[in-house]
């Protein structure tokens, strides 16, 4: 952390590295947090002191008192679904009023989003992108079309914008002959939701955050989605709609490149994905299922199971590049705890041809593994770098020669406390 610079952390693989817990993790080190990309799309999960909360569109530095939070202009963001949220974490005791402030150009959800999200899933068939049906695409398609509505919208003739663009809507899903849907009460809801965003400050935050710079504050912006799951860089089409990469902290803040500092790079021991698309080392036996079954991989959205499999170095060493990651931050080791043999895919193959780079469309592509010793031992207790097994410490070692990036932070379990930084 440097002061009047912007650290980043980043989900580095397919989404659901354990960002949230770590950006917890760090709040008392920044001044303000802030969330660039994404929207209800993204589940972050934290947990402390027996608690538990499942975080959407709200950053993840909330749950300390003196920091600001900040949902940027790179977001969309649905007002119901937000009200939901934040009710939730003031019903706990969380004053979100003096601590989250909401850019007036983050990009609103309409309900006729979602329907769209579903018509456009529905008319894709077996092409099936696989979405949250949280209305991403259609959103961050309609800010690219110049249509959509924001945040700073809601404060002027609100009723008008929002009638003319539901009726656009309308039309649209009846080209797609995607009629049989009834949004009354979700308009409801997703209209209290507008009324109550009111209540937040609805700001211009680039300017808050340059404003913060210059007075030497530090800025976390907190990743969501992953690196494998960016508009340009992903595995399109099998991809979210916001650019999740490094570059998009700066879009999706308003802030310059040369602000940006430290880049942590977050993945998991192993490797998971949620929804469709190709993804070269997913099991199918029943390690698979017993990755998922030990690091309960089901999704925090849509409570999907999550395809599992070995850790993926021609995907990180790709993500590792796009981003700059300057800092490894590895999660979810404790679930590796009892298997006998850890792999690593160095490479993929398809018709006898091996890369080690990343391939246009990963389709089509098998694994090529090297094998580890598994550590067979329970790291959930563990304190201090000082008490690894060894065969623990030579598969960090092993990740940080190939990866050529240091791992600085091991996490150990889910809860805040489980979380070890490396000399
Ligand atoms: P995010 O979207 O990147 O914030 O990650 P999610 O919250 O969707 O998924 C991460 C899941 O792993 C959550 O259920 C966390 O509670 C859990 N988790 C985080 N770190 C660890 C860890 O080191 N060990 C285990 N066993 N679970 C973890
Ligand atoms: P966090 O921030 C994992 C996936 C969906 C789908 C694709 C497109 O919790 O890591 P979308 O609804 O965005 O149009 O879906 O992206 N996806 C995620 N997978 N973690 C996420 O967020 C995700 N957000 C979207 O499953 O395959
Ligand atoms: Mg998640």
């Amino acid at each position: 952390m440097a002061k009047g610079k912007v650290d980043a952390l980043l989900g580095i693989v397919f989404g659901d590295e354990g960002k949230g817990k770590v950006v917890d993790c760090f709040t008392p080190k920044y001044d303000i947090v802030a969330r660039f990309a994404g929207g209800p799309n993204a589940g972050h999960t934290i947990i402390f002191e027996g608690k538990k909360f499942v975080l959407r569109s709200i950053p993840s530095g909330i749950f300390d008192e003196g920091k600001l939070n900040i949902i940027g202009n790179g977001c969309v963001i649905a007002p119901d679904l937000f009200m939901a949220e934040a009710k939730e974490l003031e019903a706990a005791g969380y004053n979100l009023k003096t601590r989250l402030h909401i850019s007036k150009r983050a990009h609103l959800i309409l309900p006729t989003h979602r329907v769209l999200d579903r018509a456009y899933e529905v008319a894709k068939g077996k092409n099936k992108v696989g979405t949250t049906g949280k209305g991403i695409g259609p959103t961050y398609s309609e800010k690219a079309a110049r249509t959509s509505l924001r945040v700073g919208d809601i404060l002027e003739n609100f009723p008008e914008k929002y009638a003319a663009l539901k009726n656009r809507h309308e039309q649209m899903l009846k080209d797609l002959h995607y009629t049989d849907y009834d949004i009354r009460e979700e308009e409801r809801l997703w209209l209290e939701g507008v009324e109550y965003m009111k209540s937040f400050p609805l700001t211009d935050t680039e300017i808050e955050l340059h404003k913060a710079l210059k007075a030497g504050k530090s800025v976390l912006a907190e990743g969501a989605q992953g690196t494998m799951l960016d508009i340009d860089h992903g595995t399109y089409p099998f991809v979210s709609s916001s650019s999740t990469c490094s570059g998009g902290v700066c879009t999706g803040l308003g802030v310059a490149p040369n602000a940006i500092g430290e880049i942590f790079g977050i993945f998991k021991a192993y490797s998971t994905r949620v929804g469709s698309g190709p993804f070269p080392v997913e099991l199918f036996d029943e390690t698979g299922d017993k990755i998922r079954e030990i690091g309960n991989e089901y999704g925090a959205v849509t409570g999907r199971n999550r395809r599992c499999g070995w850790v993926d170095l021609v995907a990180l060493k790709y993500a590792i590049a796009l981003n700059g990651v300057t800092q490894l931050i590895m999660m979810k080791s404790d679930v590796l705890d009892t298997f006998d043999t850890i792999k690593a895919c160095v490479a993929y193959k398809k018709d006898g041809v091996i890369t080690e780079d990343m391939p246009y469309d990963t389709e089509g592509y098998e694994a090529v593994y090297e094998e580890l010793p598994g550590w067979k031992s329970d790291l959930t207790h563990l304190t201090s770098e000082s008490q690894f097994p060894k065969a623990f410490q030579d598969y960090i070692d092993y990740l940080e020669k190939a990866l050529e990036t240091p791992i600085t932070i091991v996490s150990v379990g889910p809860d805040r406390a489980q979380t070890i930084e490396r000399a």
